[in-house]
């Protein structure tokens, strides 16, 4: 029996390392979520989602995100419905989908509304948090141990019931437990038993995370803890300062969280992640206090505090509708946190995004959110994005963690150095990357750049550029590399700038099935500068290129 057990959980979908990266294994086989998250109320009725479906196949995706409501499966106490489970699996299995499930419980966008009516209406045994002044907010406490209880069980049977369903086809392949959690409208619930908690000591367990992660801390956490001077035996207030409430609120609201994907788990351990509001980031400053953004939430300066209370979580996950797309990637793609994108902007920068999610950071995976507001699929650049990435799917996992695959987003912002560089090209200087990958050196300009500078010197030239720059480089060999992207232009140099000229060998133009190369057009003259350059257009494609250098003298 026990064999059989473990089988069968091994056969689930999991997360394994492989060097750097972590990979989500999906019927033995890595697996790169191209997803999309519906609307908030979309998955409620089969009937709506009915007209969706084609859409979501049309813009070529393998995963959608779908919202699964404590109200709707628990809509009185202890009986439960998986009617709409059922039927969204069913749908999704329809068009070769799979699915992320959202549940949202307790808390969604930090307040309570998506918890049954029994629940919300009965304020004794489900308390609220309360702000400094003792009134009632519209979270539910984190310290309510009847909350914590109700839902833990909704989700148990939610995840015994998935197994039940989903054994064999694997449809469900991650859940995301709660949704953007923490506290809006105070920094700290004073609930009385919030009260009685502040006071106690800061547990041990943190105290012992801290120590044995000193080195890798973020910034803004162990700055607020070397105020203290590294007081190890105190209370919130002693131990963290002026910080104290956010980092309280983080360690009980990812207990809470915690033990709800445990319970979740202990049917069906399947990944299970947390996404975040984003707070204020240590690369770009930014407004905000705990409580106007929710407090204890899962934003970058408390990562380690989540790590350290949630072990069940396997991956915290940031929402990322800021413009300073590539920073906040950086903070949260860590050695113990993989990175995945559960939300963001679903317009034509999402097109580029994807490329450097994956290929910079060896995303689990990337989804635009209201990914069913996209009407007209076939003329968004994400389908032909994502059509490109999961023909290149099995490559790109060859790949990953082991440092021969680079990429590079034009996100507008300047949040870190080694994404932003100047190249000159002919008379203008422009914005690009650049990088040592194989035996030569990569300089990407980025073409909005060129076009507007360009045109300055000439006007009329050039397109413009609905997409910004985004691009996937593969070295398969020291001189031969697979490119793929969007709207830039590639050019190859000798690691030292001068030793010898480096031109283009030749360059085929194709597409990727399955992970096998099906070459199109050969790229040469006008197309390629006479074998100077790449270039890359608004329209995403991918592109083989073998490149060779001669001495300048004979
Ligand atoms: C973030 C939330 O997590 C989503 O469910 C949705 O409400 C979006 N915000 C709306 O922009």
């Amino acid at each position: 029996m026990a064999n059989i057990l473990e089988k069968f959980f091994n056969d689930a979908p999991h997360l394994r390392r492989v060097g750097n990266a972590m990979q989500l294994i999906v019927d033995g086989k890595p697996f790169i979520v191209l997803g999309g998250e519906v609307h908030n109320s979309s998955s409620s009725s089969l009937a709506y989602m009915e007209p969706i479906w084609p859409r979501l196949v049309s813009l070529n995706l393998n995963t959608v995100l779908l919202p699964i409501s404590w109200e709707l499966i628990e809509p009185e106490e202890g009986k439960f419905d998986f009617a709409l489970v059922d039927g969204l699996i069913e749908g999704a299995r329809r068009r070769d989908l799979k699915v992320i499930f959202l549940w949202f419980g307790t808390w969604k966008n930090a307040v309570s509304s998506y918890t049954p009516a029994w629940v919300k209406t009965d304020l004794k045994r489900f308390p609220r948090a309360q702000d400094e002044r003792g009134r009632n907010l519209n979270s539910i406490s984190c310290f309510s141990r009847n909350a914590l209880e109700a839902d833990s069980r909704a989700f148990r049977l939610l995840m015994r019931h998935i197994r039940e369903f989903d054994e064999k086809e694997h449809t469900v392949i991650m859940m995301q437990v709660e949704n953007e959690v923490g506290l809006l409208g105070s920094s700290r619930d004073h609930n009385p038993m919030a009260e009685e908690e502040f006071a106690k000591p800061v547990p041990e367990e943190l105290i012992e995370y801290l120590k044995a992660n000193e080195k890798s801390l973020n910034p803004y956490l162990r700055c607020i803890w070397e105020k203290s001077g590294r007081r190890t035996s105190e209370n919130w207030r002693e131990i963290f300062g002026f910080g104290a409430d956010e980092v309280f609120m983080a360690w009980h609201f990812a207990r809470y969280v915690d033990s709800v994907a445990a319970a979740g788990k202990a049917e069906y351990p399947i990944p299970m992640y947390v996404n975040a509001w984003l707070g204020p980031s240590a690369y770009k400053y930014e407004e905000g206090r705990p409580g106007e953004y929710p407090s204890g939430g899962p934003v970058a300066r408390m990562l380690d505090i989540w790590r350290a209370a949630a072990p069940h979580i396997d991956i915290i996950s940031p929402d990322i509708y800021r413009e300073d797309f590539t920073s906040v990637c950086c903070e949260y793609a860590r050695l113990d946190n993989p990175l995945f994108i559960p939300e963001t902007v679903r317009d034509e920068r999402s097109a580029a995004y994807v490329f450097y999610a994956i290929g910079q950071h060896d995303t689990i995976g990337f989804s635009p959110f209201g990914i069913d507001s996209i009407i007209e699929p076939e003329k968004h650049p994400l389908s032909e994005s994502y059509k490109i990435l999961s023909g290149m799917m099995p490559i790109i996992a060859k790949y990953q963690g082991t440092g021969q695959m680079v990429s590079f987003v034009d996100d507008g912002t300047y949040g870190y150095n080694h994404t932003i560089s100047f190249w000159r090209v002919g008379r203008v200087r422009v914005r690009g990357f650049s990088c040592e990958l194989g035996d030569y050196q990569l300089r990407i300009s980025f073409l909005r750049e060129l076009s507007e500078r360009a045109r300055v010197v000439s006007p009329g030239i050039l397109h413009e550029c609905r997409v910004p720059a985004a691009g996937l480089i593969i070295a398969v060999k020291n001189d031969e590399y697979i490119v793929a992207g969007i709207n830039f232009m590639l050019r190859f140099l000798p690691k030292d700038n001068f030793s010898s000229n480096v031109e283009i060998l030749w360059v085929d133009e194709g597409t990727f099935k399955n992970g096998l190369w099906i070459p199109e057009r050969r790229l040469n003259g006008d197309e390629t500068g006479h074998g100077t350059y790449l270039l890359f257009d608004e329209k995403p494609r991918v592109r083989i290129a073998k490149v060779y250098s001669y001495p300048h003298l004979p």
